[in-house]
């Protein structure tokens, strides 16, 4: 199939949310864990509400307002600096080690990050990141005022980058996000950052399931909708094969001849 662009999802997917736990491990020693992956799964559920809801807000304020959420369910108190400490790691995540060399492999066809973030905030993120050098677009939903999994987000890449969705392989490792996409009409690639085997493997040896657990288990397994991505790959690393394949393909059938 015809790939006119690449187009990736930022948190989760170029970037480990993950990499916050350096900072709520800091600053609370005692439940930075817990604070980690409340504090995602609150933020994405806000997303979720705000949208249904009609009352639109930035990213920014959602990560804020479900942070707060989280300190305050958890019961632990927080000023201000403490605050903006945690949220500063949001424009500074860690790319996951796969990133760079996945973005490199595929330079030559136009990158883009299709992403929930204002921006202001991904802008921020890809620079401070390094990944201005790499990616040609920043489309941030902010544009059409709803977030991911609507719609009216995913129809921002065709009026941005002018590619058809059916041309355009869209790359989530947020399985809700891979079959919305693939839903709209994109061709996904979804990366499957812990798999089936190695989770149930974690949970097997677990004495108590922790957060983490519970995030991989909420999060990071594929949704059981009737959309199927049409890839499942485990690293960014495999995309390049999406290209090189007709390629390979076609070698084999001249062979055949
Ligand atoms: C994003 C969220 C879904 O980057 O992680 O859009």
């Amino acid at each position: 199939m015809t790939i006119d662009a690449f187009v990736f999802d930022a948190y989760g997917t170029l970037y480990d949310v993950q990499s916050v736990s350096k900072i709520t491990n800091e600053e609370f020693p005692d439940h930075g864990e817990l604070i980690t992956q409340v504090w995602r799964m609150k933020q994405l559920e806000y997303t979720w509400l705000r949208s249904m809801m009609g009352s639109y807000r930035s990213f920014w304020e959602i990560t804020e307002a479900s942070l707060i959420y989280t300190l305050n369910a958890i019961g632990v108190s927080s000023d201000k600096t403490v605050r903006d400490r945690i949220m500063d790691k949001y424009l500074h995540l860690d790319p996951h080690s796969d990133c760079l060399t996945a973005l490199d492999a595929l330079q030559g066809v136009p990158l883009a990050i299709l992403s929930n973030g204002n921006q202001e905030i991904l802008d921020a993120l890809v620079t401070n990141t390094g990944l201005d050098t790499k990616l040609q677009s920043i489309i941030s939903i902010d544009k059409a005022g709803i977030f991911k999994p609507h719609d009216d987000a995913y129809a921002l890449v065709e009026t941005t980058l002018n590619v058809k969705p059916e041309n355009t392989v869209f790359v989530s490792s947020n399985a809700f996000d891979a079959c919305a996409a693939k839903n709209f009409g994109f061709q996904v690639a979804w990366i499957e950052r812990v798999t089936r085997d190695a989770l149930a493997a974690e949970i097997a040896a677990a004495e108590v399931v922790g957060p983490s657990t519970m995030f991989k288990l909420l999060r990071m397994q594929m949704e059981n909708f009737d959309m199927e991505p049409d890839h499942r790959l485990t690293s960014l690393n495999e995309l390049a094969d999406l290209i090189e394949q007709p390629s390979r393909m076609a070698t084999q059938e001249t062979l055949d001849a």
